[in-house]
């Protein structure tokens, strides 16, 4: 075992129990000396792992884990979507890190997340509230042969895999069209897609993602406070950001799949089975006006469907909010 593998080691052990585990079981697991574990302890606190030393009953790893630390390389070893993590304590925008990376040749599946956004990005030009040491903010790059009309149908592949995840999280999350994900009608994750492209092939697409895990209701700030939620308000207990993570990119790495292999067909049908809008009322905000009618669901290119006046509209971009 590497000496990376054995800091890995250590906080599995210490995170296996609730109460302490001995110097000795740690050294007899890892085959090292007891020295060796009290190093491996000391950089472990440098990294920000608030482990207490009993000298009768040994490590105690308390509440408070570093998102990078050790584990989350190691979580993600093997999965194509992940094959390289960039972290940043903080950055204007992991999007904007995700561009530049792909610009200068990174691979698909790179990844770039952060602890904090200085200037968050959402959709329409809209800011992403990026508060520190709480939620999640990555940005992936993809590579897909695909035409720049053909990258639309990612959009409605992450906002999948993004409801998976939460799903996961034993929440019910619905999808509002296209990729916003919801619990309780309040939003918990947002989705921004940016590309490269010539008019005929796509260089690249860097698709962010910021999800709501362990913010409280009072610390959005008051213009979102109705309408934001997190996974820490719904389900009582806080996230732990690097199974989220790990979780949220195996899923989109095989959502991703489906879509290069079998096409926008059981996309559709996997997204269609989070849209719970169908039938409802629902306000449609364009650049400069903001039309009302009833969805009548999604035409089979993702495009919204809206009744107004007996007459079906296809809607192909635009802020959906329900009434
Ligand atoms: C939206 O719903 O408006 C999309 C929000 C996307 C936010 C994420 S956070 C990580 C990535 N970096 C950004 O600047 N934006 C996306």
């Amino acid at each position: 075992m590497g000496e990376k593998e054995q800091e890995v080691e250590i906080i599995r052990l210490l995170k296996s129990g609730p109460g302490y585990t001995s110097g000795q079981l740690l050294s007899a697991s890892l085959g090292v000396s007891r020295t060796a574990v009290w190093k491996h302890i000391t950089a472990l606190r440098a990294m920000g792992y608030a482990i207490e030393a009993s000298p009768s009953k040994g490590y105690r790893l308390r509440e408070g884990r570093p998102f990078h630390g050790v584990e989350l390389q190691s979580v993600l070893a093997g999965q194509a979507f992940g094959c390289q993590v960039h972290f940043f304590d903080s950055t204007d925008s992991t999007n904007a890190r995700a561009f530049e990376l792909a610009r200068n040749g990174a691979p698909e599946g790179a990844v770039v997340i952060a602890e904090t956004q200085t200037k968050g990005k959402g959709r329409i030009g809209r800011k992403w509230e990026s508060p520190a040491g709480m939620n999640l903010y990555l940005s992936i790059i993809l590579r897909p042969s695909v035409a720049p009309q053909g990258a639309q149908g990612l959009t409605f592949a992450l906002a999948v895999a993004a409801a998976e995840a939460v799903l996961a999280s034993g929440l019910k999350p619905a999808v509002k069209w296209p990729n916003d994900i919801l619990i309780d009608g309040r939003k918990t994750a947002g989705i921004l897609l940016e590309m490269d492209s010539e008019p005929d092939r796509v260089h690249f697409v860097v698709a962010g993602i910021g999800v709501n895990l362990n913010i409280k209701q009072d610390m959005f700030p008051e213009y979102i406070r109705q309408t934001a939620t997190s996974l820490l308000e719904q389900t009582g207990s806080p996230v732990d950001r690097v199974a989220f993570t790990a979780n949220l990119l195996a899923s989109m790495e095989r959502w991703y799949g489906v879509y290069l292999s079998e096409g926008f067909v059981p996309v559709l049908e996997a997204w269609k089975g989070y849209f719970r809008s169908f039938g409802k009322p629902l306000k449609v905000t364009f650049f400069d006006h903001a039309i009302e009618g009833i969805c009548a669901g999604v035409d089979v290119d993702g495009a919204l469907l809206l009744e107004r006046g007996g007459r079906v509209e296809r809607i192909i971009s635009g802020d959906v909010e329900a009434l």
